[in-house]
């Protein structure tokens, strides 16, 4: 597993962008107690999401406006545009995990 942070550091409502790697980042996104994390690229155009806004269980694109739904990831425009790529976390002891060993599921609740 890969940790990103504390669950303190992750404001409600709010994204944060986490370099995984060379070329690859991440966002995570706090609701409340419920932790969502994506690719940091929009599956529209390939849009970073660094600045997508996040209202209730909805992420807007800044691009082209394009929303998609943080519980399963699906674009709410375009019902065959592909999904937002999510990815599994752990949370354990106050803490954030990537997990890559499992397949992804869609939400993580403290
Ligand atoms: S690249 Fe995100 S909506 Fe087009």
């Amino acid at each position: 597993m890969h940790y990103l942070c504390s669950v303190e550091d992750l404001a409600d409502g709010k994204l944060r962008v986490f370099r995984i790697s060379e070329g690859r980042s991440i966002v995570v996104i706090r609701r409340q107690n419920t932790f969502t994390a994506c690719e940091n690229r929009c599956p529209h155009a390939g849009a970073p999401l660094d600045d997508a806004l996040i209202r209730g269980n909805t992420l807007t694109c800044v691009w082209h406006g394009f929303q998609f739904d943080l519980c399963s990831g699906a674009c709410l425009e375009e019902p065959d545009e592909k999904p937002l790529s999510l990815l599994s976390l752990c949370i354990r002891d106050g803490k954030v995990y990537l997990d890559e060993s499992h397949t992804p599921s869609r939400e993580h609740s403290k």
